[in-house]
C-alpha cells in the first residue's frame, strides 16, 4: 500500500532515517513559517503578533480554550483570512499575498462537507487535476479509499456513511491534490469518544506513513498530547507556549499552560528569600525561586499522580490534611478530590487501584507533595 501511494500520490514512505535527517533540517529551515501575524474583527484585538515555525512533516496541534484565536490562524495560515499584519511563509516562499486555491493546502473541518448528491469516489476525485486520465484518476482515488481503510465505499452516497466513515473520506479528499500542508479544524469534535480516540490513532500513523506536514486545530489538550509532535498553547490571540507534549506537560512555561495542559494543582505561597518559599501554614520550603524577588506573590503547582498518600517526612515537601469531597473511578486509579480545610485550596491526587486502601468521601487523609514534583508559578494577576 505504501508503494502504492508512493507511486500514485508522490509522498515518500518515510522511513527512521529520512524522518531524522529532515527533523535535523527543520531545525535549520521550517517549513511554515508565521512571523508577527496580527488579526483584528471588529477592532477587537483576535490574534496579536502570533510567530509560529512549524517543521517539514511534523504534527503540529494548535490547542487552547473556545474563541482564542485557532480557527483564525488556520484561516490566515491557508489564505482563507488575510492577516492585518504579519507574513505567511511556506518552503522558503513568502505566499501572504497568495489566493487560499494557489496556496496547495488540504483543508477538512469539524463539519465534514462533503458533497452529498455525490459518490464517495467523486467526493475525492473532487479536487484532482482535470488532465489526468480516467485510468489514473481511479487508481488515485483507490489508494486514497485504502488509505483511509474505505475500500468497498466508493459507490456510497455521504448520507450512507456513518460519522467517521465521513471523516475519512473528507481526509482522503484533502490528501488527493498532495497538498504540501494538511489544516484540520477540529476534524475530530463530531465523533463520539470511541471512534474518535480510533481515528485520532489513525490520523496519526497516517500522517507519518505519507511525512505531509499537518497543522490541527483541537480544543481537546488530552487528543493534542496523544497525537502532536508539537503543540501550541494559545490564549487570547497568543501563543503561551509551543513544545512537544513532554515539554508542556513536564514543564510548563506558566500558570496558564500548567492549568490546560493536564491537572494541575496550585496552592498559594510567597517568596521569602533566594530558594525560599512560605507557605500560608507558615511552613517554608526549598525551591528555586529563580529572579523571583523576596516579597513576590506565586503558586505552587503539583499533579494528583505526584501526591502520595503515604506518611509525611520523606524527604523536603509539604503534608497537607484533606477532606475527601469526590471519590472518581479512573479505571487504572482512583482520582480524589479533596479539599484543604485551613485555605479552601482543592487538590486532586491519583491513588493507584493496586494500593488496597478504601477511601469514602469525607475521609480526612494525609496527603504529601514531595518538593522534586513542585513547579512554582508567578500567581494569577
Ligand atoms: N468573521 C468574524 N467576524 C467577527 N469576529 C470573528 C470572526 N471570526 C472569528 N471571530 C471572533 O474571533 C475570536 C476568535 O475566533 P476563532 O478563531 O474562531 O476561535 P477558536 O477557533 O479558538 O474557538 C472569537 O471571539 C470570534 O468570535
Ligand atoms: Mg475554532
Amino acid at each position: 500500500m505504501d508503494q502504492a501511494l508512493c507511486r500514485c500520490q508522490g509522498y515518500r514512505a518515510v522511513t527512521l532515517a529520512t524522518q531524522i535527517e529532515t527533523e535535523g533540517c527543520a531545525e535549520a529551515l521550517p517549513f511554515l513559517r508565521l512571523r508577527g501575524i496580527a488579526k483584528k474583527f471588529d477592532h477587537v484585538d483576535v490574534l496579536r503578533r502570533i510567530d509560529l515555525d512549524v517543521p517539514r512533516g511534523s504534527f503540529t496541534c494548535l490547542v487552547g480554550p473556545s474563541g482564542c484565536g485557532k480557527t483564525t490562524l488556520l484561516r490566515v495560515l491557508c489564505g482563507l483570512e488575510s492577516a492585518d499584519q504579519g507574513s505567511v511563509i511556506c518552503d522558503g516562499l513568502d505566499i501572504t499575498q497568495q489566493p487560499a486555491a494557489s496556496r496547495h493546502m488540504g483543508l477538512v473541518f469539524q463539519s465534514y462537507a462533503l458533497f452529498p448528491n455525490l459518490r464517495v469516489e467523486d467526493n475525492i476525485a473532487y479536487g484532482l487535476s482535470r488532465h489526468l486520465s480516467r485510468g489514473e484518476r481511479r487508481r488515485k482515488v483507490d489508494a486514497l479509499l485504502d488509505v483511509v481503510g474505505l475500500s468497498g465505499f466508493s459507490r456510497r452516497k455521504p448520507n450512507e456513511l456513518s460519522g467517521g466513515q465521513q471523516q475519512r473520506v473528507a481526509i482522503a479528499r484533502a490528501l488527493a491534490p498532495e497538498p504540501s500542508v494538511l489544516l484540520l479544524d477540529e476534524p475530530l469534535s463530531a465523533l463520539d469518544a470511541q471512534l474518535r480516540q480510533q481515528l485520532r490513532g489513525e490520523l496519526q500513523a497516517l500522517q507519518k506513513r505519507l511525512g505531509v506536514t499537518v497543522v490541527m486545530v483541537t480544543h481537546d489538550q488530552a487528543e493534542a498530547l496523544a497525537i502532536a509532535d508539537r503543540i501550541a498553547v494559545m490564549q487570547s490571540g497568543w501563543i503561551e507556549q509551543l513544545g512537544t507534549p513532554f515539554d508542556l506537560y513536564c514543564h510548563p512555561a506558566n500558570r496558564f499552560v500548567a492549568g490546560f495542559v493536564g491537572r494541575m494543582n496550585f496552592l498559594p505561597a510567597m517568596v521569602v528569600g533566594v530558594g525560599a518559599v512560605v507557605l500560608p501554614s507558615g511552613k517554608s520550603l526549598p525551591l528555586d525561586t529563580a529572579s523571583l524577588p523576596k516579597g513576590t506573590s506565586v503558586e505552587l503547582g503539583i499533579r494528583p499522580e505526584n501526591i502520595a498518600l503515604a506518611e509525611p517526612g520523606a524527604g523536603p515537601g509539604i503534608a497537607l490534611r484533606l477532606r475527601v469531597v469526590v471519590r472518581e473511578f479512573l479505571g487504572a486509579s482512583m482520582r480524589l478530590e479533596g479539599v484543604h480545610e485551613e485555605s479552601g485550596a482543592e487538590i486532586a491526587l491519583d491513588m493507584p487501584l493496586h494500593s488496597g486502601m478504601v477511601l469514602h468521601a469525607h475521609t480526612h487523609i494525609e496527603a504529601f507533595l514531595p518538593a522534586t514534583h513542585l513547579h512554582l508559578f508567578a500567581a494569577k494577576p
